[in-house]
């Protein structure tokens, strides 16, 4: 096949555009449905750098018209995972609302219910925009994006015992003691005599991913340099697709990024024992994503 990249034991990198490889291998295949999609689709500014001068309502349609084709090749109980970042508008210290926009037009599009809503918040974010933040000191760093949990029914499948959390040192010692203060708060919530004794292996998490960008080494990062390659510059910490895999598929499940970039996705899926397709249209960045699952030490 023309298009593969690369295969690993679980996954298949593409190289090509996402829609005509999933109409081409995925959504021709019936018996071949994928349990989460996860992906970080080009921002619409960058897109508008790269890919001509897409504006915002080209980008708008070109985006959310991919939805229909993604609830498609989704199992019944599947998810969307898609992740967006902050834009600005041009020459003004302005928020675009092309994000959301471009989220809720692609929900709507693919028929989709909001399961829940993420933010990534990246604490070593970069100050940006640096006219507004770092110049004229009128905005504040932009340090989060945006993750839209969607899915073709409101009862995907999800088990956040997946992912629970150490439990604080604090929660440790309540679980340790042998009596609790039970009775009504101020909040109107009603504490049970054993509500908080009970250990549940860890804590639930809330809807905020904390993970700083900062990786720079690695095997990825070797290979790149070994072959000369440029580095992908969007690269996502493993920590958020690591929580999603976990959280909404099981082992052997099928992961499906069709942005791929660095293929993070790929990866993480491969060591939890998930099978994986990765797309990727360029093919520097799909070349060098396979780093990712070189032998080495790392
Ligand atoms: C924001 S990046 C994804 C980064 C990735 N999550 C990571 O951590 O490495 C979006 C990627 O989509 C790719 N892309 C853009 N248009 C595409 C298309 N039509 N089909 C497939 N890939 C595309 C870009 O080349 C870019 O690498």
């Amino acid at each position: 096949m023309d298009s593969v990249c690369y295969k690993t034991k679980r996954g298949m990198m593409y190289l090509g555009d996402c829609e005509q490889i999933i109409r081409k291998y995925i959504s021709s295949d019936s018996k071949r449905r994928v349990d989460l999609i996860f992906t970080s689709p080009p921002f619409p500014l960058n897109r508008a750098k790269r890919y001509g001068n897409m504006t915002g309502e080209e980008y708008l349609e070109w985006f959310s018209g991919l939805a229909p084709l993604f609830s498609e090749i989704l199992a019944e109980d599947g998810s969307v995972v898609i992740e967006i970042g902050n834009a600005w508008e041009k020459g003004v210290p302005v928020h675009s609302t092309l994000p959301i926009e471009a989220l809720l037009k692609f929900k709507e599009r693919g028929n989709l219910y909001l399961c829940q809503e993420f933010i990534h918040y990246n604490p070593s974010a970069l100050p940006a925009p640096i006219e507004w933040v770092n110049k004229r000191r009128v905005r504040v760093k932009d340090s989060f994006t945006r993750l839209w949990w969607m899915a073709k029914t409101p009862n995907p499948r999800a088990d956040n015992r997946q992912v629970l959390e150490h439990y604080s040192e604090r929660m440790q010692k309540l679980i340790e003691r042998k009596s609790y203060n039970a009775g009504r708060r101020p909040s109107e919530h009603v504490i049970g005599d054993n509500s908080f004794m009970v250990d549940n292996g860890g804590a639930i998490p809330g809807n905020v991913i904390i993970a700083a960008n900062t990786a720079s080494k690695g095997k990825y990062f070797a290979y790149c340099k070994e072959k000369g390659l440029d580095i992908h510059p969007a690269r996502m910490p493993r920590e958020v697709p690591e929580f999603f895999i976990r959280f909404l598929t099981k082992e052997n499940g099928l992961v499906l990024d069709p942005f791929a970039g660095s293929n993070i996705t790929g990866a993480i899926a491969e060591q939890l024992n998930r099978n994986w397709i990765g797309i990727e249209i360029n093919e520097v960045y799909a070349s060098g994503s396979k780093g990712r699952f070189t032998e080495t030490n790392d």
